[in-house]
């Protein structure tokens, strides 16, 4: 994951925001000083840390975290878009303790495995067979290695911004300031783990082009092509029906697997992105809300590919001993099931909500932004023109942006500092109005009224 990167020294407004965010965090700042003598970073996951310092949680309840300063926030974060319902969304709770109860995980088969995936399949048609992983990296990363050994060839084809989790394999080319070459192996960074030679190509997120020009190059080789229906990491950049009719075209005349990187977009839309659109890519890997809170993600697709796990002297091994736990199985059936499609209509309502009130509050101060977002997903960047591509993103000015945010926080309203926010059900008409009113003071703050 990327965080929002300043590039200058903090205005005098700015310098204002960070002070006050001190004055109201020093709890937050102990703990974090303190971390750092033992955790590298002060923060394992690095997502979390942001300019100061992040500040600590110590209670949630539906849309409200407090902080250990008991400082209340509305929170539009939602552990990075994994919580559907907020904290402690009562039937999901109930699953969990009910299941906490019977077993913690005995190390034998459980069968919410395949009642719960029974119940994903109904929503992804498209994944005929699959399989639960621990996180989203997993499934992208199983996910790739189910194409190669079912291809039997071993490149594979990513958009430069697109993130598809921690691993050597794909975190490549997520947050590069200067383009890589279409069809270039992606090196690997010495950040990822390595030097070893890459089998990760690179591709310009939606331009047709682009995905031609990298099968020309390396067609007979690519096992597959991964996508995110919208850049996650990056505005919210949405792939449009010409790249993405591209992808399949090329794909399917090299004799490659598309694979729908749905692990963030499972929020968009009932039955996911490709639902939304009407594709039915070869693999999807899904993560995130399928958790109801709890470490569970999947990746599956079609039936004749799951066959490289059938036992043989080429199987594909998945192993993994916390893989599937019966509770967070149990939470994540309980989260999904409370996801109908009349909830995923209100989420999306509320949030065009949102995202017209954020147009408008920009619009009234005279500050030029553009608002994405899909579902329930709303990002705010602030940029004269559309992001609508990967480089669009970085032409929006972050260091305003990290601004608004921490004032943001200030006022107590969280959203992402790459800019990034997303409803759950827990989230009322009030608290958009609340969110809208904290942006519209931001701004003001940041302009210096
Ligand atoms: C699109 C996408 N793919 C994969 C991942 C990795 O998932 P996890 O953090 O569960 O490993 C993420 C996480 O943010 C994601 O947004």
């Amino acid at each position: 994951m990327t965080t929002a990167q300043t590039t200058s020294t903090p205005t005098s407004t700015h310098r204002r925001a960070l002070v006050a965010y001190e004055k109201r965090t020093p709890e937050s700042r102990r703990l974090f000083r303190q971390a750092g003598e033992v955790i590298a970073g002060s923060v394992s996951r690095s997502t979390l840390a942001f300019e100061p310092y992040p500040f600590y949680g110590a209670v949630a309840a539906g849309a409200r975290v407090t902080d250990v300063d008991g400082n209340p926030y509305l929170d539009l974060v939602n552990n990075y878009t994994s919580l559907a319902h907020g904290h402690g969304h009562g039937p999901t709770a109930s699953a969990a303790a009910r299941e906490l109860t019977r077993s913690t995980g005995s190390g034998t088969a459980n069968p919410r495995e395949a009642l719960y995936a029974e119940q994903l399949r109904d929503r992804l048609p498209s994944m005929q067979r699959l399989r639960f992983t621990t996180s989203g990296s997993e499934a992208t990363g199983f996910a790739v290695r189910a194409a190669r050994a079912h291809t039997g060839r071993t490149r594979v084809l990513k958009f430069e911004g697109g993130f598809h989790g921690s691993h050597n394999e794909l975190h490549r080319d997520v947050a590069s300031r200067e383009p890589l070459p279409t069809g270039t192996a992606i090196p690997s960074r010495p950040a990822a783990g390595g030097m070893e030679p890459s089998e990760t190509v690179t591709a310009v997120y939606n331009d047709p082009t682009s995905v031609r020009t990298a099968f020309e190059r390396w067609g007979t080789q690519i096992a597959a092509v991964i996508v995110e229906p919208f850049l996650g990491n990056a505005s919210l950049v949405t792939a449009d029906r010409p790249f993405l009719d591209q992808i399949f075209a090329s794909a399917s005349e090299a004799g490659a697997l598309v694979v729908f990187d749905e692990v963030q977009s499972l929020r968009a839309g009932y039955r996911g992105a490709q639902g939304m659109w009407g594709y039915a890519p070869d693999l999807t890997a899904i993560g995130k809300i399928m958790g109801g809170g709890f470490a569970l993600a999947a990746y599956g697709g079609r039936a004749d590919i799951f066959d490289v796990f059938s036992p043989g002297p080429q199987q594909l091994v998945q192993t993994g001993t916390f893989t599937a736990t019966p509770l967070a199985l149990a939470a994540g059936q309980a989260a999904m099931a409370a996801l109908d499609e009349t909830a995923y209509d209100d989420l999306a309502a509320r949030t065009d909500r949102l995202r017209d009130g954020l147009r408008r509050a920009a619009r009234d101060a005279g500050i030029p932004v553009h608002v994405n977002g899909l579902g329930s997903m709303f990002d705010i960047a602030f940029s004269t023109r559309p992001v609508d591509s990967y480089r669009a993103h970085y032409t929006a000015d972050a260091d305003l942006l990290a601004e608004v945010r921490l004032h943001m926080v200030n006022a107590g309203v969280l959203i992402m500092p790459r800019g990034t926010g997303c409803l759950s059900t827990a989230v009322t008409d009030e608290d958009v109005d609340e969110a809208i009113a904290a942006f519209t003071a931001a701004l003001n703050l940041s302009t210096g009224g």
